[in-house]
C-alpha cells in the first residue's frame, strides 16, 4: 500500500515538540472525488483546508507495529477547493510514548508519517500527491505528548520556521488495511459537580468514571496556564487521590494564548478518569457547564440489553457496559489510568464472551488476534501483553487467549474464517505448553499468574491458593478441546489434539484428584475449573461441594480472575443457581454488589479496592475500573436471561433459550442483536410461578427450555409459565 509515497519526519523524531506537516495541493480540474490514503509511526490527525479528516481518532490504532502497520482511507472529496493545504500533526502515541519502552523505533523507523492524496478529476484522469521530501514541516503548539503523562499545549505556538520533511527508510511491507473498528468520540458527558476540597483543592466530578479527556474553556491571560490532573476515586477524607495511577502523570497542561472564546482537549494522548483536579487554573469563576468529558473508545455496535428489578445489578450490569467502553480503546486494556494500559490477554480471555453479548466486537478481537499471532514466539508461546513488548510469555489463562478468544468470537458471530485464521496460532499454542514436558509439573510450572487476585490469596501475595499445576494442566485440556472443535468446523485432522486431551485429563486425574475422588486442592477455583473445563466426571458430587464452599463462606466469593469467569456458570449449569444468585445478590464484601454500595462505576481490579472502613488496599496495584470482573455479565445474558449461542449452529443461527429465575428478584429482561435480528428473553414472578416471554426472530431456531420441557421453535413470541 501507498506504494509511492515516502515515510516522512523531522530532523530531531525524537523531541517532545509534535510536528506539523505540510503540503500545498492544487486541483487542476473539477474534483469528482478524492481520497486520503495515511497512517503513521505514532498518531496522526489530519487537516485539509483547516478541516478535520475523518471522525477517527488515534489513528492509525495499535497494533504490533514492528509486523503490521494499519492505513486508513477517507473520502476527502468535501473538503477540497481548487488550492488546498493538507496538515497532518503527528504524535508520539503507542508507537513512542513511554508506554511501548522504545521497542518499536529499532524496528520500524522514527515517528514518522506517509499519506496519499487521490484526486480524480471529473474526466476520469488522476492525480495523486503523496508524501516526500517536498513537504515541510514546523513545530506545533503540542510541546508534549505521552500516552501515560499527558500532553502540553501552548496556545502561544504559531508554527513558524518550516523546514523540508526528512524522507526515512520506510517499511512499505509492513502497511495493512484497516481491520479492527476506528476509535471514536462516542459520547460527550457533563460535569455534574465542581467543589472544594478537605485539603482545599478544586475538583470536577463527571459522575462516571470514563476513558477520554476533558473538554475546557480556554481561559487565562496570554502565558497563563491550566493544569488539569485526573484521579477514579476520592480517598476517604474525600480528598483527590490519583496514587494508584503510579507512574502515569496523567497531566494536561494548557498555556493560554488570551482568546478565551474557545474550547480545548488533548489530542494524542488520553485518560481514565472521573474526578479532574483543577491543579492549576487562571480563575475563581467556575462553571459546571464549561466542562465535559469527551468519551473516546473502539466503534463497537452496541447489541446486548439486561435488566431487572434490582436498581444495584443493573448499576452493576452498566458498570459492566462502562468497563467494556472504557478498555475497548483499539486494543483490549487491562485498565486505561495507571501506567499499564496494556493489551493483557488473561483480562482479555476471561472477558471476550461477555463483550461479544454486550458489542458487536468480531472486527475488534480479529484484529488484536492477528497482533497475538504474529507476535507468539518461535516455540508458541504467547506473549502475556498482546501487542508485545517483551518477550515475556507463556502463562497458562492468560496464553489462552489464543484459543478462548477465536473460539468465542465463532460461537457468538458463527464465522468460521476466524478460526481458518487463528488455528495455526491456536495449535501452536497448544503444543507449547504440551511440548513443556510430559505432565502437570511441566504445564502449569514457571512463570505464572495462577487465579490472579484470589482472596484466598497468602497475605501480601497477589495469587490465589488454586495449585498452579492443577490450573495449568486444565487449561491445557480446555485449549485442546478448543483446538478440536475448531479443526472439527475446519475440516482439519485433530486425531493428535484428541489424544492429547484424554492424555491430559488422565494426568489431571492422577495428579489431582485423591482417593476419595475429591480435588487434591480444596478451593472454590479449583472445582470450578474441575466443573467447566470437564475434567471430573462426578460433576453432581463436585458442584454439590462447589456450592459448600461458598455457602460454608457465607455466600461469598473467594475466588479471582480465573474463578470469578465461570464460578457463576459452573454453579448454575450443575444445578446451583440459588447459590450463584445469593453470590450475584451479596452486598457484604467481597462481592459485585459491595462494590457498587460503594459507589462504583466501574468494575474494580480488586474486590477490596476500597475497603470496608473505606482505606485503600494499596496504591501499587489498585485500578477502579479493570473488567476482568464483570464477566459476570455472560451470566445475567446467559442464564437469569437464559440466552446462549448453540456451538453447532453458531452465532444464533439456532439459539437455546433457558431462562433460570429467582424468586429474590421481580423479573429480568434481556436482548440480543444478532445477525438474524433481535432475541429477547425475560421473565416476572406472578402469582401462579414466572411467566416467560421470548422473541426468536426470523431464520434463527430455538430450544427454549421451561422447567424439563423443551420447546423447539422457530422464529415467533413465545409465552410459559414456569411453575
Ligand atoms: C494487570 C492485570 C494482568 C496482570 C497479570 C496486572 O498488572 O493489570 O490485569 O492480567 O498484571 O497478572
Amino acid at each position: 500500500m501507498l506504494e509511492h509515497a515516502k515515510f516522512i519526519t523531522t530532523h530531531a523524531p525524537k523531541n517532545d515538540v509534535c510536528p506539523i506537516f505540510s503540503k500545498q495541493v492544487s486541483a487542476k480540474k473539477a474534483v469528482s472525488e478524492a481520497t486520503l490514503q495515511i497512517t503513521a509511526c505514532g498518531l496522526y490527525e489530519a487537516y485539509i483546508n483547516a478541516h478535520r479528516v475523518g471522525d477517527a481518532y488515534f489513528t492509525p490504532g495499535w497494533t504490533a507495529y514492528q509486523h503490521r502497520i494499519q492505513v486508513q482511507t477517507y473520502d476527502v472529496t468535501d473538503l477540497l477547493g481548487t488550492e488546498n493545504e493538507i496538515r497532518i500533526f503527528l504524535g508520539k502515541g503507542w508507537y513512542a510514548s513511554s508506554i511501548s519502552r522504545g521497542v518499536y523505533e529499532p524496528q520500524a523507523g522514527p515517528c514518522s508519517v506517509i499519506a496519499a492524496l487521490t484526486m480524480t478529476y471529473e474526466d476520469g484522469t488522476r492525480e495523486t500527491t503523496v508524501t516526500d521530501e517536498s513537504w515541510c514541516y514546523a513545530e506545533s503548539g503540542i510541546r508534549y505528548s505521552d500516552i501515560y503523562h499527558g500532553e502540553i499545549f501552548d496556545a502561544t505556538v504559531e508554527p513558524k520556521e518550516w523546514k523540508n520533511a526528512v524522507v526515512t527508510e520506510g517499511r512499505h511491507e509492513l502497511l495493512i488495511p484497516q481491520e479492527g473498528e476506528l476509535v471514536k468520540q462516542t459520547e460527550v458527558i457533563p460535569a455534574v459537580n465542581i467543589f472544594i476540597t478537605p485539603k482545599g483543592e478544586r475538583v470536577i466530578d463527571f459522575g462516571q468514571e470514563v476513558t477520554g479527556y476533558v473538554c475546557f474553556p480556554t481561559v487565562g491571560k496570554r502565558g497563563e496556564h491550566i493544569v488539569l490532573d485526573h484521579a477514579e476515586v476520592l480517598d476517604k477524607d474525600g480528598n483527590f487521590y490519583n496514587e494508584n495511577y503510579r507512574k502515569a502523570k496523567s497531566q494536561v497542561t494548557y498555556i493560554a494564548n488570551g482568546n478565551e472564546d474557545g474550547f480545548y482537549h488533548p489530542i494524542f494522548s488520553f485518560q481514565g478518569f472521573r474526578y479532574v483536579r483543577l491543579t492549576e487554573y487562571p480563575t475563581d469563576e467556575l462553571y459546571v457547564g464549561d466542562f465535559s468529558a469527551i468519551v473516546v473508545h473502539s466503534d463497537m455496535k452496541r447489541t446486548g440489553h439486561f435488566a431487572c428489578s434490582d436498581p444495584m445489578v443493573n448499576r452493576l450490569y452498566q458498570n459492566v457496559i462502562w468497563g467494556q467502553r472504557d478498555n475497548f480503546l483499539d486494543v483490549p486494556t487491562d485498565c486505561p489510568q495507571r501506567d499499564e494500559r496494556l493489551g493483557w490477554t488473561g483480562d482479555a480471555q476471561v472477558f471476550c464472551r461477555t463483550a461479544a453479548y454486550n458489542y458487536r466486537v468480531d472486527n475488534f478481537f480479529r484484529k488484536w488476534l492477528h497482533d497475538l499471532a504474529c507476535g507468539q514466539l518461535e516455540n508458541g508461546a504467547v506473549t502475556w501483553i498482546v501487542p508485545s513488548l517483551d518477550r515475556n510469555a507463556g502463562a497458562f489463562a492468560w496464553g489462552d487467549a489464543a484459543t478462548v478468544c477465536p473460539w468465542e468470537m465463532y460461537r457468538a458471530y458463527g464465522d468460521r474464517r476466524i478460526l481458518a485464521e487463528q488455528f495455526d496460532s491456536m495449535k501452536k499454542w497448544c503444543d507449547y505448553v504440551y511440548n513443556k514436558g510430559d505432565g502437570p509439573a511441566a504445564w502449569g510450572g514457571e512463570k505464572q499468574f495462577g487465579d490472579w487476585l484470589g482472596l484466598d490469596a497468602e497475605e501480601g501475595s497477589y495469587r490465589g491458593a488454586t495449585n498452579d499445576l492443577l490450573l495449568g494442566t486444565a487449561f491445557l485440556a480446555y485449549s485442546c478441546d478448543l483446538v478440536i472443535k475448531a479443526g472439527r468446523v475446519l475440516g482439519e485432522d485433530v486425531a493428535s489434539y484428541e489424544a492429547r486431551k484424554q492424555e491430559v485429563k488422565d494426568a489431571f486425574a492422577r495428579e489431582f484428584i485423591n482417593e476419595d475422588g475429591m480435588l487434591t486442592c480444596d478451593t472454590q477455583t479449583a472445582y470450578v475449573i474441575a466443573l467447566q473445563f470437564d475434567m471430573v466426571d462426578d460433576k453432581a458430587t463436585y458442584a454439590s461441594h462447589l456450592a459448600d464452599l461458598v455457602r460454608e463462606n457465607g455466600n461469598k466469593l473467594k475466588t479471582g480472575f480465573i474463578g470469578t469467569a465461570y464460578i457463576m456458570d459452573a454453579l448454575s449449569d450443575n444445578g446451583y443457581a440459588d447459590v450463584a444468585y445469593s453470590l450475584l445478590l451479596q452486598k457484604e464484601f467481597p462481592s459485585w454488589l459491595y462494590s457498587v454500595r460503594k459507589g462504583a462505576t466501574t468494575i474494580w481490579e480488586h474486590w477490596d479496592g476500597l475497603k470496608p472502613d473505606g482505606s485503600m488496599w494499596s496504591s501499587d496495584m489498585n485500578s477502579f475500573n479493570h473488567y476482568a470482573y464483570g464477566a459476570v455479565a455472560s451470566w445475567l445474558y446467559g442464564t437469569v436471561a437464559g440466552i446462549r449461542p448453540d456451538e453447532d449452529q453458531p452465532g444464533y443461527a439456532h439459539v437455546h433459550i433457558k431462562p433460570i429465575p429467582d424468586a429474590r428478584l421481580e423479573w429480568a429482561a434481556a436482548e440480543l442483536e444478532t445477525a438474524y435480528g433481535t432475541i429477547k428473553s425475560g421473565w416476572k414472578k406472578e402469582k401462579d410461578g414466572y411467566r416467560i416471554t421470548v422473541t426468536i426472530p426470523s431464520g434463527s431456531t430455538a430450544d427454549i427450555t421451561i422447567g424439563d420441557t423443551v420447546h423447539t421453535v422457530s422464529a415467533g413470541n413465545y409465552e410459559y409459565i414456569l411453575k
